[in-house]
């Protein structure tokens, strides 16, 4: 059980934050850090701006800020101690009370490439918008809320304010020296937002990039940096709720048309910034937000705001070519060229001039793994590591303390990897494909070997992945069953600006890097047609999305994965026809039969959901004849056949020899052929039948495209627009929630060790915390409870501390989140308040984890799904 190892930091920073109450002030899991005594005062929509007073007169409270235009609340800092935040939520007028809460960049998985940024633009249509139709951004205001910019650098104009120059508005809203773990973080807010992160820099040039190298979707609009991510402090740089809704607010005050966000949060619509972000929809701004690099993590691994109803969330496809460092391997056998790949952003380059000794660690599948200690003494070796079993962190860590230099981590599954590792461990670490990892390794079960990889030296070759959903990118629904992400757009392996003192230029993967490409086409289609709203531009833009083809099975890739597919945005800005709504949430499904359609009578029992589209024929003057089919996707799983939970989802049907009508979807509708008049809107009925094979056992999730022919009077071509669906098959309020067994969690563990301990019996717990409780989730919770529970009366105790979380997203042993922990001790809060303290009397004992399933109602005892652990002594 390697996994544990880590768990003594996360229990660690655990104890830090108090317990909060239940109802509305919001009581945060244990891992969500969290600012000691600032917190978000949300209040309802109708509570005038003078409410505010209130707060101002309170003693020990100050008003930070006060937000009204994204969110009607204030941000307020308590100076007492032991104030009780719950005072704020017994206020008249308050909806939510939130602790401010801590962000980060959504991480980026990175490796390097300088392919030409003209074939990505060939394909997604921005290459023929500009060339066909002129379309550039001008006249566009487009707002980032971001690490910063280097504006000094020549291809992003190299200037700031001054006449012409692209950036025209935006401030840094916290400075340089921001650490979280300082009692009280240092915010220096600036009047110029430079960039010493890169993730700015690099995002800034997806979409204002001028050339040579980098060539942005929307060099001609205008820009505002707003800055809410300082300098990276062990690889990442810090931001905090309170920083960001400033910096969004500001951005929509500037009046921006589109408004991008890079921002990594929880997994609930609820939450302060997904919030915000819905309400800048509401008042006619396009907000587009990465959906995440979770998808390691298989489904529901999406993230707020990208999951906020109304906003464009994002999904990453792979570069089509790749720029890998080649790495000659010498043998008795020979050489061999492999393919390196190359964190852009790394402090540790992967550069070894002369032959260097590679090693694979002996020992069982957790050694092949590197997520174990090592036996042996790996001093001035490179270690060749198979994915798998830990974090990429953990196993560049592992290697580290045995005294290797360098790790080479081979894919487990088919196809190049990118790994993304923080800089927090000293040694370089690179990923190369299962492939080359296969020949790495035959080399070494046959003798030595030896690995050189040249500093500077690089290659550009089609990738294997190229035009597929890059495998790092988070997988949709949301919570709620909201069809997330909406469309896709190249993320991985993308080329682009990085601050000058950083080296200029850096290849960076991550749905960070597809949300700006987004952005960038959404200015196009605003500049080509700007009587768009944010509804029509968010139709145009995903009924143009061209669906992913899935080279194992023929089929499509399911929107759960892709949205739409990959942008299209020549195809967008030229549409004459408008999908209301352009994408179908089918969310859970009953079992019946389909009544009142005589065609489907026969069908019988089956899982269906009926849905009405509006179809817009926006040309004045032609007749719009329309007909539509079906294009299936894949269905995604996360139990596999022998009924085993998998991070990795399974896909059905297989392979294409395993595809027949059973595998499918199906689409019927009554009114499948129509003619619209010029300017008319119709509705078109569709009856959406889950795949008929799929097992309810097995929580499948399926979907597809209807797929639209039209064909305008007078007109030779057709053209075609889709509209994506997608639904759970079964009943979701019966799915567990908590990771299965399989995955060694819910454990009781040592938080010194961290190990699990295996023997209860002996076991004797005081306040010293030396043992934990980690969970895990595998799907997002809204309410997750922890208790002390009497053994003899089977009755509850009281909550553990940190025992009531709410609004928890998804784990995974590689997801920004592995697993969440809180400390055992004799400490009880008997009140679901968590105000009222008291040490539980002697005896025996043991953990209660109650996990609210989906859409469950937090006062139904049958909605929770329950586990308890083995007794033992509390002394
Ligand atoms: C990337 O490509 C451009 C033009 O194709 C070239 O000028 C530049 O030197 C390349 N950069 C690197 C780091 O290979
Ligand atoms: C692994 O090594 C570390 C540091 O050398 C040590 O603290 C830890 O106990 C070891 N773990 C195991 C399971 O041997
Ligand atoms: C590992 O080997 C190196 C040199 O071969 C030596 O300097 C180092 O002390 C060794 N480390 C341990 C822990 O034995
Ligand atoms: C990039 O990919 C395209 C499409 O696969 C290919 O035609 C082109 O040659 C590639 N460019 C390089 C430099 O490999
Ligand atoms: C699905 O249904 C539940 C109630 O059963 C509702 O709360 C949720 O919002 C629905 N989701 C969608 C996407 O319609
Ligand atoms: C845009 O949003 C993405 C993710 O939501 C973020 O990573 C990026 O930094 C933002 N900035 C720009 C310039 O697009
Ligand atoms: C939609 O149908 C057209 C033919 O009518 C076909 O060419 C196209 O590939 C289909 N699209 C999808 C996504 O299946
Ligand atoms: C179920 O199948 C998977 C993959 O086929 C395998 O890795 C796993 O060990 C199996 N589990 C059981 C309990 O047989
Ligand atoms: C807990 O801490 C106290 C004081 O620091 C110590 O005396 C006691 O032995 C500790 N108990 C355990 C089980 O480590
Ligand atoms: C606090 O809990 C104790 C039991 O430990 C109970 O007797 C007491 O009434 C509670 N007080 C409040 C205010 O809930």
């Amino acid at each position: 059980m390697t996994l544990l190892v880590l768990s003594a930091l996360v229990v660690a920073f655990c104890l830090g934050i108090a317990g909060v109450e239940a109802g509305r002030l919001i009581s945060y899991p244990p891992h969500i850090r969290t600012k000691r005594g600032s917190y978000i005062v949300e209040f309802e929509s109708h509570i005038p701006k003078t409410h505010v007073s209130r707060f101002h007169a309170m003693s020990d409270v100050s008003v930070d800020r006060h937000f009204t235009k994204v969110l009607n609340g204030i941000s307020v800092s308590v100076s007492k101690r032991d104030f009780d935040p719950s005072h704020f939520a017994q206020m008249d007028g308050v909806k939510r009370v939130w602790p401010v809460r801590y962000y980060y960049p959504a991480s980026t998985p990175s490796a390097a490439s300088n392919s030409s940024s003209l074939y990505l633009h060939h394909a997604t249509g921005v290459e023929k918008a500009l060339k066909e139709l002129g379309v550039d951004g001008k006249g566009i205001k487009i707002g980032i809320v971001d690490s910063g910019v280097d504006y000094n650098h020549p291809e992003l104009g190299g200037c700031w304010k001054t006449e012409g120059c692209p950036w025209q508005y935006g401030e840094d809203f916290i400075g340089d020296k921001y650490n979280e773990a300082d009692a009280i973080p240092i915010i220096e807010p600036n009047p110029t937002p430079m960039d010493c992160a890169g993730h700015g820099t690099h995002v800034s040039g997806i979409l204002a990039g001028r050339g040579p190298q980098v060539r942005g979707v929307a060099p001609g609009a205008t820009f505002g940096m707003y800055r809410v991510f300082s300098c990276p402090i062990n690889g990442e740089g810090g931001s905090s709720d309170d920083i960001l809704l400033q910096g969004i607010e500001a951005a929509f005050e500037d009046g921006h048309d589109i408004i991008n966000l890079s921002l990594g949060g929880g997994a609930w619509s609820e939450e302060p910034v997904a919030v915000a972000c819905a309400q800048i929809v509401q008042q006619g701004v396009v907000v587009v937000a990465a959906l995440g690099n979770d998808g390691a993590g298989g489904l529901q691994t999406g993230s707020a705001p990208a999951i906020a109803r109304g906003v464009i969330s994002v999904g990453s496809v792979d570069n089509w070519n790749v720029t890998s460092k080649p790495g000659i391997i010498t043998s008795a056998q020979g050489t061999q060229k492999i393919a390196l790949s190359m964190p852009g952003d790394s402090k540790y380059p992967f550069d070894f001039d002369s032959d260097t000794p590679l090693e694979i660690p002996a020992g069982g599948e957790d050694s092949i793994v590197g997520c174990a200690n090592y036996t042996e003494n790996m001093s001035g070796k490179i270690v060749v590591v198979k994915r798998g079993g830990c974090t990429f962190n953990e196993k560049a860590l592992y290697a580290y303390t045995a005294g290797a230099i360098g790790v080479i981590c081979y894919n487990n599954v088919a196809g190049d990897m990118s790994p993304a590792v923080s800089n927090s461990v000293p040694i370089p670490f690179v990923g190369i494909s299962d492939d080359d990892g296969k020949h790495v390794t035959d080399t070494l079960a046959a003798g030595k070997a030896t690995v050189k990889a040249p500093k500077g030296a690089r290659e550009i070759s089609p990738s294997k992945t190229g035009g597929q959903i890059s495998l790092f990118s988070s997988i949709g629904p949301s919570a709620e069953l909201d069809m997330v992400p909406l469309i896709s757009a190249p993320g991985g392996n993308i080329w682009s600006t990085y601050p000058q003192k950083l080296g200029s230029y850096a290849s960076l993967s991550g749905t960070s890097m597809a949300t700006p490409y987004i952005s960038g086409t959404v200015a196009l289609l605003k500049q080509a047609r700007p009587d768009l709203d944010v509804r029509a531009i968010t139709r145009l833009l995903v009924s143009n999305g061209k669906p992913i083809t899935d080279p194992a099975t023929g089929l499509k890739t399911t929107p759960f994965m892709s949205g739409a597919g990959l942008v299209n945005i020549y195809d967008a800005i030229k549409s004459r026809v408008q999908f209301d709504p352009p994408v179908l949430s089918l969310n859970d499904s009953k079992i019946s039969h389909i009544q009142g359609y005589s065609k489907l009578e026969s069908l019988g029992s089956v899982r269906w959901a009926a849905r009405t589209i509006s179809i817009h024929n926006t040309d004045s003057k032609k007749s719009l004849h329309l007909s539509l089919s079906n294009a299936a996707a894949n269905s995604l799983s996360m139990i596999l056949a022998n009924g085993s939970f998998s991070y990795s989802p399974r896909t059905w049907p297989a392979d294409t020899s395993s595809v027949s009508e059973d595998t499918l979807p199906k689409v019927y509708s009554p009114n499948a052929e129509k003619t619209i008049g010029p300017g008319k809107t119709c509705s078109v009925t569709v009856f959406i039948v889950a795949p008929k094979g799929l097992k309810d056992l097995e929580s499948w999730y399926y979907g597809g495209f209807i797929n639209f022919t039209l064909q305008w009077d007078g007109e030779k071509t057709t053209s075609t627009q889709v509209v994506s669906y997608g639904g759970y098959n079964g009943d979701s309020t019966i799915q567990d929630v908590l990771s299965p067994p399989s995955d060694g969690l819910p454990a009781l563990v040592d938080t010194v060790t961290g190990e699990p301990v295996n023997d209860l019996s002996t076991l004797v717990i005081d306040n010293n915390a030396t043992k934990a409780i980690l969970f895990g989730l595998s799907i997002p919770s809204r309410l997750v409870e922890i208790m002390l529970v009497d053994a003899a009366t089977d009755k509850s105790a009281g909550y553990m501390v940190q025992g009531y979380n709410e609004y928890l997203a998804r784990t995974c042993p590689e997801c920004s989140v592995p697993y969440v922990g809180v400390p055992l001790t004799k400490t009880v809060f008997t009140d679901s308040k968590l105000t009222n303290v008291t040490q539980v009397p002697a005896g025996k004992y043991h953990v209660r984890i109650r996990a609210l399933r989906p859409f469950g109602d937090t006062s139904v005892d049958s909605d929770y799904q329950v586990w308890n652990s083995g007794d033992f002594t509390i002394a």
